[in-house]
């Protein structure tokens, strides 16, 4: 059977046109926060397990210097496609995210999370932590929105907020994790944004 650690199986929803992850434009939540006072400043980001890219280009729009990384081949092509097309600065790279320290290290001001954590093996996420710290700049930020769904079994993986915290307060400063409340339909109730910052 194959495996979620492995490229070929994210690759095949692309191919098979089957990504149910995909909401065909960036998360809301995200686009709210870049309206918002609490703007971050700008800066090198990095888009984890960005799929087709909606989240990066987002980022890239609002002036944000953008590098997307996803392992599928098809979402990498068709966020380049849809970079070119739409005139956005944004850069994709077909990466296996848990390469990226060697390649990246202390690189980046923000590492952009989105339904990437969840589907992640649950035993890979102290190496995610470590990962995501390990990119980012001193005083760099993780900007992520998080799946807490309670339902078993994954990917999509659940966690709680409580589940977060853990994996993340000794590495991270919790600036603020908190329930979203403009999730698109299927995902109502069970999102949380968040703000780490590297201690
Ligand atoms: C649930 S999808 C989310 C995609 C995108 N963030 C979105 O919201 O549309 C998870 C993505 O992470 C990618 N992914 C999973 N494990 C990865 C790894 N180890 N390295 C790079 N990408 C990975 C998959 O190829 C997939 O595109």
């Amino acid at each position: 059977m194959q495996s979620i650690t492995e490229s070929s199986y994210w690759e095949e929803r692309y191919q098979e046109q089957t990504p149910r992850w995909d909401l065909g434009e960036a998360a809301p939540p995200f686009l709210s926060l870049l309206n918002s006072e609490n703007k971050p400043n700008l800066g090198k980001t990095a888009v984890l397990g960005c799929g087709r890219g909606y989240d990066a280009l987002l980022f890239a729009e609002h002036g944000f210097e953008v590098v997307g990384f996803d392992f599928a081949p098809t979402a990498i092509a068709d966020s380049i496609s849809l970079a070119k097309t739409t005139n956005n600065t944004a850069q994709f790279l077909q990466r296996d995210i848990f390469n990226l320290a060697t390649e990246f290290p202390d690189y980046f001001d923000y590492v952009v999370e989105h339904t990437c954590f969840c589907a992640i093996p649950p035993e890979r996420r102290t190496e995610y932590v470590q990962l995501v710290r390990s990119i980012l700049r001193p005083n760099g930020e993780l900007i992520a929105l998080f799946f807490t769904h309670s339902r078993p079994g994954g990917p999509p993986f659940g966690s709680t907020p409580t589940e977060i915290r853990q994996y993340f307060e000794a590495d991270f400063e919790i600036l603020f994790l908190e329930p979203v409340l403009n999730s698109v339909p299927s995902r109502q109730g069970e999102e949380h944004i968040a703000r780490f910052r590297v201690r």
